[in-house]
């Protein structure tokens, strides 16, 4: 492609979401493991989290948050998709990636993978779904974050399994009038930290030694200390690259993975109450979907405007981060 026909501006363009119908109380939980209701709500903000059903999986919920997309926008949506990234931490497969199968489950004519960077993937993928747009290699990318950390998560470990829950969002990424659009991205990792949160797949223990478990295992404390610290570094930089300051924000979308974590970082940024965007109590923490969930909240309950700024951030395993500014344009397909 031409360097004169390259898009000048790129960005999200529409938005689909999908949370299981079982809902687990924090009570519910108090049956199977020594919680309550008081310690999960007064630690994390979380009251409830979804659940999949055995028979769901993460291309059952990504099928779904796509059918949503197609709810809401119609077909046309879907037409000129020529990418599709999925990023998940549990996929059906290593392989076939779970994007060869929504690409296949809606006859996409389109390149397929999935991505891995813990519960901040989606935003990776929005950062990787830009830069094939605007380098010209693809017209239209579905990005999807899809996650079921229930079916991998200890429910006899009560310091994790009363964080999580699962769901999906599934977004294009094209391009965009000038103006909106994505203005800045920031991608972080610290391999050091891959010692507070891990979860096994081949091999038996981590390149430090550190022996890895059958299921995710978790230092709680240490990933809250990051997250705080990460959450606030993360968020100016986004600010700093697009050029812009804390006041032209109009919805700061944070990771929901636990709402002592958001305010801690809204307190330190000195952000207004109505500018941050939590639903961690009805969802916990649903990883690479969370940020999705809260944004398709905020679009539904009317607090994000065509050309509204938004500020996502995020943080995980890995240790990795992620954030960056959106101008979000209202489309019509
Ligand atoms: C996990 C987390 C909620 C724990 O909160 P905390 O205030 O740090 O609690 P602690 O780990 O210090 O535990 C305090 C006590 O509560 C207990 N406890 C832990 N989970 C409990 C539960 N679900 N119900 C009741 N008690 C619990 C602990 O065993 C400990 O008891 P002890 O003092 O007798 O040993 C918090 O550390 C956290 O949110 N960390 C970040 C996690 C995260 O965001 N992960 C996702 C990354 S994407």
């Amino acid at each position: 492609m031409k360097p004169s026909s390259l898009p000048h501006a790129v960005g999200l363009t529409a938005l689909g979401t999908y949370v299981p119908s079982k809902v687990v109380t924090n009570h519910d939980l108090a049956k199977i493991v020594d919680t309550n209701d008081e310690w999960v709500v007064s630690r994390t903000g979380i009251k409830e989290r979804r659940i999949s059903e055995d028979n769901e999986f993460v291309s059952t919920l990504a099928f779904r948050a796509v059918d949503n997309l197609v709810q809401k926008y119609g077909s046309a949506v879907l037409e000129g998709v020529d990418l599709v990234i999925v990023a998940t931490n549990t996929p059906d497969a290593l392989f076939p990636s779970t994007a060869a199968l929504v690409q296949s489950h809606f006859g996409l004519k389109a390149g397929a993978f999935d991505l891995l960077a813990a519960c901040p993937g989606w935003i990776y993928a929005l950062s990787a779904a830009h830069a094939y747009v605007k380098s010209g290699v693809c017209k239209k990318v579905l990005t999807i974050g899809s996650e079921v950390l229930s079916k991998v998560v200890d429910w006899t470990d009560r310091t994790t399994c009363v964080l999580f829950g699962d769901g999906a969002c599934a977004a294009i990424v094209e391009e965009v009038p000038d103006g909106y659009g994505f203005k800045s991205f920031v991608l972080g990792s610290d391999g050091l930290g891959g010692k507070h949160l891990y979860m096994k797949c081949v091999a038996p223990s981590l390149p430090d030694g550190t022996m890895i478990q059958d299921k995710l295992y978790m230092n709680g404390r240490e990933v809250f200390k990051f997250a705080v610290r990460i959450m606030e570094s993360a968020t100016i930089q986004a600010l700093e690259k697009a050029d812009m300051k804390l006041e032209d924000i109009a919805l700061f979308i944070p990771h929901q993975a636990n709402y002592r974590i958001i305010d801690a970082a809204r307190a330190y940024l000195k952000l207004p109450l109505e500018k941050v965007m939590s639903n961690v109590e009805r969802y916990g923490n649903t990883s690479t979907a969370s940020i999705g969930i809260a944004m398709q909240e905020a679009l539904d309950t009317n607090r994000i405007k065509d050309g509204d700024d938004l500020l996502l951030v995020t943080f995980g395993a890995g240790l990795t981060w992620a954030s960056g500014v959106v101008r979000w344009y209202h489309k019509s397909f």
